[in-house]
């Protein structure tokens, strides 16, 4: 009596007079042992779609966003486009994401004198999250990366030489 209340209660046994009680079974299974991870799209903690930000960059040092906010752990891409007329030599423009840690104004220092390399120091390119190249008028550049799991606020900088100084910088927001 008391195993035939069980298949009752865990409704598991019920099509046992129709031999389907193992095929019952067995959706059950591959879903706590699948042995290859399944889509992240049939997990209920699915991240949110790529979060894309379009940014500007001018002649004036500015960049036409200077915050977003994204989803920890979220995919983001981001295009900088320099709108500018002014010779790259003289008014490149890049997008820099650094880490939390990073001091900002230290980092482009250290990049002053690394023109073959976009005034980024090679020294220091362990605290940069994610990048695009240093661009001249009417050139663009896309970077994707996955936004930090951990909440805060990342500061994102033009390393071109005193861009910084003049305001050309922004804060992502992971939350
Ligand atoms: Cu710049």
């Amino acid at each position: 009596m008391a195993p035939l209340l069980a298949c009752l209660i865990l409704n598991g046994c019920e099509r046992n007079d129709t031999g389907e009680a193992p095929a019952a079974e067995r959706p059950a299974t591959p879903r706590s042992a699948t042995p290859e991870k399944k889509t992240p799209a049939s997990n209920p903690t699915t991240r949110a779609e790529t979060k894309k930000v379009a940014i500007e960059a001018n002649d004036k040092m500015k960049f036409s966003v200077t915050g977003f906010s994204v989803e920890t752990g979220q995919p983001v891409e981001v295009t900088l486009k320099n709108v500018g007329t002014m010779p790259k030599v003289s008014m490149g423009h890049n997008w820099v994401l650094l880490k939390d840690d990073a001091a900002p104004g230290k980092f482009v220092e250290a990049g002053f004198d690394d023109a073959a390399n976009d005034y980024i120091d090679p020294g220091v390119a362990d605290q940069i999250i994610a990048a695009t190249r240093l661009l001249g008028p009417g050139e663009s550049d896309t970077v994707t990366f996955t936004a930090p799991e951990k909440a805060g606020k990342y500061n994102y900088v033009c390393s071109f030489p005193g861009h910084f100084a003049a305001g050309m910088k922004g804060v992502m927001t992971a939350e």
